[in-house]
């Protein structure tokens, strides 16, 4: 794989997904693979698993990793093309990126949306520049529109607690006092079509996903319909893509409860974290056996080990 932006770079994701589970049992049968290779990881947004997990999972394979919160440490990046860089924009992607290629063989890049204009995010502007400047290969943290790796680690989760050949997987809307991303379920849905799974997103209306990531999806604004029969919840809040970055919908009735999760298949329950407690989901799925969400979170060192290993080997 020369990159990682999306599903669309991986040519084989049944083969991926054995590959991160195979990981997983043995994490140091690649430790020389990237013996004086260098990961650097460029966050211009707060992490805690991304960073920690693929940075781990770096080591694992014997990387070398720098990390750097772009946006406190660095200069203020410049992206548009032609700019008159005399605001408080002190160095261009079109150098920032190149010399950052000079240092490291692979650049992870984290860069969330701005939420205020749509064209523009869904355009991808932060990480397609670092691909055309790098001259190395890109892995996405997390853009504006996806995250690949929280996505991978989500259905290799899926792979090894399914209790039937096909599940049910229910993506679910739920309440949040911030305006955030699309990223996460763009993402999710994105991979969910691409695996062997019955799909189904519910989201209260204005809530639509852009059609080319919800894809022939089963879409309905009623939750629980969604819910019966399901034998995975994965829970997640998202801006409006239609009235585009505004909160349209706060309504407490959808957070994920007990009594609800009772309507599926004794579902496992996931959410990619950090979650909000008793606003997006109640203490009570959270805190009881179905919820897989610290498993799924572990998982995010194989799905990065897997993919870096990829890349390594491209
Ligand atoms: N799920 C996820 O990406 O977590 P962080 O934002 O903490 O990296």
């Amino acid at each position: 794989m020369k990159q990682f932006l999306s599903v669309h770079d991986v040519p084989d994701l049944p083969g991926l997904v054995q590959e991160a589970l195979w990981l997983k049992q043995n994490p140091y049968a690649d430790e020389n693979l990237g013996r004086h290779k260098t990961l650097g990881l460029l966050f211009f947004n707060a992490s805690l698993r991304t960073r920690l997990s693929t940075q781990k999972a770096a080591e694992n394979l014997g990387m070398k990793v720098m990390v750097m919160n772009v946006t406190t440490d660095s200069w203020g990046l410049e992206f548009e093309d032609g700019a008159i860089m005399n605001g408080n924009k002190a160095e261009h992607v079109k150098e920032a990126a190149a010399v950052v290629g000079q240092y490291c063989d692979i650049i992870g890049v984290r860069s969330f949306p701005s939420l205020t204009d749509r064209e523009k995010d869904y355009q991808e502007q932060v990480i397609k520049q670092f691909v055309k400047y790098a001259g190395v290969p890109i892995l996405s943290l997390e853009s504006a529109t996806r995250h690949p790796l929280q996505s991978f680690t989500d259905l290799i989760t899926i792979e090894e607690t399914k209790t039937v050949a096909r599940p049910k997987v229910v993506l679910t809307w739920a309440p949040h006092v911030k305006a955030l991303p699309q990223a996460v379920p763009n993402s999710f849905a994105e991979w969910m079509n691409a695996a062997d799974v019955d799909f189904v997103i519910t989201h209260p209306e204005g809530y639509a996903l852009a059609p080319e990531f919800s894809g022939n999806a089963r879409v309905t604004h009623n939750q629980r319909e969604a819910f019966e029969g399901a034998d995975f919840i994965y829970a997640k809040n998202w801006s409006s893509y239609e009235t585009y970055g505004q909160i349209i919908n706060s309504d407490p009735a959808w957070m994920i409860t007990q009594e609800k999760m009772g309507l599926t298949n004794q579902a496992k329950f996931m959410h990619c974290l950090p979650v909000r407690r008793n606003l997006v989901v109640e203490d009570a799925v959270l805190d009881s056996a179905n919820s897989i969400v610290i498993q799924e979170a572990g998982n995010r060192v194989w799905a990065a080990q897997a993919v870096l290993k990829r890349m390594l080997q491209a």
